[in-house]
Formats: C-alpha cells, sequence, structure tokens
C-alpha cells in the first residue's frame, strides 16, 4: 500500500482517480471487505456469525464502541436508544409541511437533517459525550422517522413508538399496526427484520459512507452529515438496487423466460440487476443470509411456492453456471433476494431505500465518529483536471456575439 500522503507531500502532484477505484480516503478499524474471498467483517467478526447470533443492536454497540457489549452494557445501551424514540411534538407540523404523496425518502432527507434544529444541546462535535448523545438520538429516532413516513405516504395515522418492544417489533408495529387494533408482531418477522437491518449496517466506504464522512469533514453536525448520506443512499447504483432487482424479476415473469433474459444482459441490452459488486469478485455474504431469510419470511408469510421467488433461485442457478457472468466474476449481491423478502414483509417498494438508510445510521455515525477523533483527518478536498479555457479578458456585453 502507497502512502499517499508521504509520496506527494512535497509537490503539487496529485492521482487523477474518478469514482476512487484505487484511492484510499481514510485509515478505518470499523469493518473489513475482502472481496475475492466473499468476507466482511464487523470489528472483526464475520457478518454471518452477527446474522446468526447477534441482534441489530448488540451490532450497533459493536460499530460504535468497537466491542461486543456485555450484558450489563448491553442493557444500559439498549435502554439508552429505547428512552430517545419519540420525536419532539412540533415534527408534526413538520410532517404535514410535505405533500401528501411524498416520496418516503424525500420526506427522510428532509426530517432528519431538520433534527439539528430540533436537538441544539447535542450539537458540539467536539464534545464526546454530545457526539454519544447525537448517535444514540440518531439510532433512536430513525425508525419512527421512517415509521412515519410511509404512513404519512399511505395517508395512516401514526402510530407511536412502544418502548416495550424491542427495536426491530416497535419499527414494524410503528409500520404495520393502525390505531385503536390489537397488532401482534409476527416473530418470523421480527426477526427477518432484524437481521435486515443487522446486514445494512455497514460496508466500509461506499458511497453514502464516504458522502457522510465528506460533509463531516468541514465540522457540519451529524443531524446534517446523516442527511447528506440519505440522500445519496437514495440513487438507484447505490441503496435504489433492490427495487430494480424486484422489478427485474417481476418483468421476467416465468423461470421459462430466463434464457431470453440473459441473452439480453450478454447483448449489454441491460444489467442483471442484484448482481455484480465494485468490490466483491465472489459470492457477497450478505446475501446468503438474505436468501435464508427470503425462505423463511415466504414459508410464514407469503407464498412458499412464490413465483418471483423461484424465478430469482432459477437465474441464480443458471448465472452461475453460465461463461459470461463466471468469466467477469459477478455473483448476487444483498440486493438480489432483499425485494422479494421486503415485498413479502408488507413493504411497497419505495420504503426499501428508507429501510436501508435506517439500517446504515448506526455505519454513517460510527465512521463519523471514527473520523472526528482521528487527529490526521482534514477537510475533504478532492482535486481536478482542469478541461475548460486557458485565462481570457471579459469582452463587455455589446462586443460579444
Ligand atoms: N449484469 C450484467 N453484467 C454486469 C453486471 C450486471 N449486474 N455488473 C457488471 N457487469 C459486467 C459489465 O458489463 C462489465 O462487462 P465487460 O467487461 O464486458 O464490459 C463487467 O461486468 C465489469 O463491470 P463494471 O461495470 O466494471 O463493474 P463495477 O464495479 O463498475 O460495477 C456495480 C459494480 C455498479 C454494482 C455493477 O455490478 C452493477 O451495476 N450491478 C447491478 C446493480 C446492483 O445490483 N447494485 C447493487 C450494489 S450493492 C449495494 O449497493 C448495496
Amino acid at each position: 500500500v502507497i502512502d499517499i500522503r508521504k509520496l506527494y507531500a512535497a509537490t503539487d502532484a496529485f492521482t487523477y482517480d474518478p469514482g476512487f477505484t484505487s484511492t484510499a480516503a481514510c485509515e478505518s478499524a470499523i469493518t473489513f471487505i475482502d472481496g475475492d474471498k466473499g468476507t466482511l467483517l464487523h470489528r472483526g467478526y464475520p457478518i454471518g456469525q452477527l446474522a446468526a447470533q447477534s441482534n441489530f443492536v448488540e451490532v450497533c454497540h459493536l460499530l460504535l464502541h468497537g466491542e461486543l457489549p456485555t450484558a450489563e452494557q448491553y442493557e444500559k445501551f439498549e435502554r439508552s436508544i429505547t428512552m430517545h424514540t419519540m420525536l419532539h411534538a412540533q415534527f408534526d407540523r413538520f410532517f404535514e409541511g410535505f405533500r401528501r404523496d411524498a416520496h418516503p425518502m424525500a420526506i427522510m432527507v428532509g426530517t432528519v437533517g431538520a433534527l439539528s434544529a430540533f436537538y441544539h444541546d447535542s450539537l458540539d462535535i467536539h464534545d464526546a459525550r454530545q457526539r454519544e448523545i447525537s448517535a444514540i438520538r440518531l439510532i433512536a429516532k430513525m425508525p419512527t422517522i421512517a415509521a412515519r413516513a410511509y404512513k404519512y405516504h399511505i395517508g395512516q395515522p401514526f402510530v407511536s413508538p412502544r418502548n416495550d418492544l424491542n427495536y426491530a417489533e416497535n419499527f414494524l408495529r410503528m409500520c404495520f399496526a393502525v390505531p385503536a387494533e390489537d397488532y401482534v408482531v409476527n416473530p418470523v418477522m421480527a426477526k427477518a427484520m432484524d437481521r435486515i437491518f443487522t446486514l445494512h449496517a455497514d460496508h466500509e466506504q461506499n458511497a453514502s459512507t464516504s458522502t457522510v464522512r465528506l460533509a463531516g469533514s468541514s465540522g457540519a453536525n451529524p443531524f446534517a452529515c446523516i442527511a447528506a448520506g440519505i440522500a445519496c443512499l437514495w440513487g438507484p447504483s447505490h441503496g435504489g438496487a433492490n427495487e430494480e432487482a424486484l422489478t427485474m424479476l417481476k418483468e421476467i415473469g416465468t423461470p421459462d423466460k430466463i434464457p431470453e433474459f440473459i441473452e439480453g444482459v450478454k447483448a449489454k441490452k441491460y444489467k442483471l440487476m442484484g448482481f455484480g459488486h465494485r468490490v466483491y469478485k465472489n459470492y457477497d455474504p450478505r446475501a446468503t443470509v438474505m436468501k435464508e431469510s427470503a425462505d423463511e419470511v415466504l414459508a410464514a408469510v407469503g407464498d412458499p411456492n412464490d413465483p418471483l421467488f423461484q424465478v430469482a433461485k432459477e437465474l441464480e442457478r443458471i448465472a452461475l453456471n453460465d461463461e459470461y457472468f463466471i468469466e467477469r466474476k459477478l455473483f448476487p449481491n444483498v440486493d438480489f433476494y432483499s425485494g422479494i423478502t421486503l415485498s413479502a414483509m408488507g413493504f411497497p417498494t419505495s420504503m426499501f431505500t428508507v429501510l436501508f438508510s435506517l439500517a446504515r445510521t448506526v455505519g454513517w455515525i460510527a465512521q463519523w465518529q471514527e473520523m472526528i477523533g482521528d487527529p490526521t483527518q482534514k477537510i475533504g478536498r478532492p482535486r481536478q483536471l482542469y478541461t475548460g479555457p486557458t485565462e481570457r479578458d471579459y469582452v463587455p456585453i455589446q462586443n460579444r456575439g
């Protein structure tokens, strides 16, 4: 690894690297990915083990504090989250300002950014205690904001958080309960929701995380930085891909149409959505867990013979045995099965990226915390290769033409 800081310290030379395919912008001790082997570790722990044996709140502690919590630490950490789930009452008016049919991601960008107008007391980024309170507030309030954005989007009354439920159960209840009606959270749904949150908690320096770091490098407050991350995640090449994968499966429709579809991919007419990754050149380890969750959710609350799931499994089988995909090291990524799972759980496609942003908030905030605590970090300021005109004299408007 070349340390560019040392290499270019005394010169004005710089690298030209669009897409940052070979430029590291920071050191980080949070998440490790070995794309060739298909390994994803959070603070050293494999994602498969965390998804099977841990839970999202514990993973939040791990990402933020570097270690799995003891029983006592877990209890304290979870309590601090449940104590901050409510939104300020004036948020009601803020939501009401959005158009009736506003996209929930538009609501997320606006309302999460607005948290900085409500919680002035935790905006001092140089005070570790205040940074911690902001982190807890964000993790605690994201489900409330996301569920509220959903309810607003579909025109239903808002359901308040219930602090006797766990993180995933509380979120599902806020989304699917109707006031004055009993709602019992299905345990299979709650487990799947928690796993989906865990699988999306962090993924090192992806576009939205880099956006959060870049925004934070100027000293912007954490709520503003997370709002910037949400805006970046909204794009179809990043958080929006699971929606595209589901649309693709619906368009294929039945397994017998797969060969024709594959021919179109090879002819570069379109991409196989939910396949391929900038870093993974092997099976995305999150996709393995997501496929299991899809199986469990469909068996419990959907149709175990769901035609889209059959198409997905057959498409995967055919692609993994096809030279075109083998040569290019194209494997399913986390998005391939997540759309099917979320859809079976009852979420409309407009909520898929919202759920991703809810889960990724802990990763963004852990990365932001790490950056603020790193004395080598400077304001992010990429260089450019200028391609415009050379210096020329101003021409008065009457002399132009
Ligand atoms: N389907 C078909 N062919 C593909 C796909 C795909 N999904 N992905 C890459 N390829 C092909 C390219 O056409 C290219 O072929 P060529 O060598 O013949 O020109 C080759 O594989 C290399 O592809 P690149 O575009 O160089 O790969 P890159 O690393 O830039 O792209 C990306 C990664 C954007 C994820 C891409 O694989 C893609 O668009 N996949 C579909 C969208 C998707 O699922 N995104 C989710 C990412 S995971 C996440 O954000 C949580």
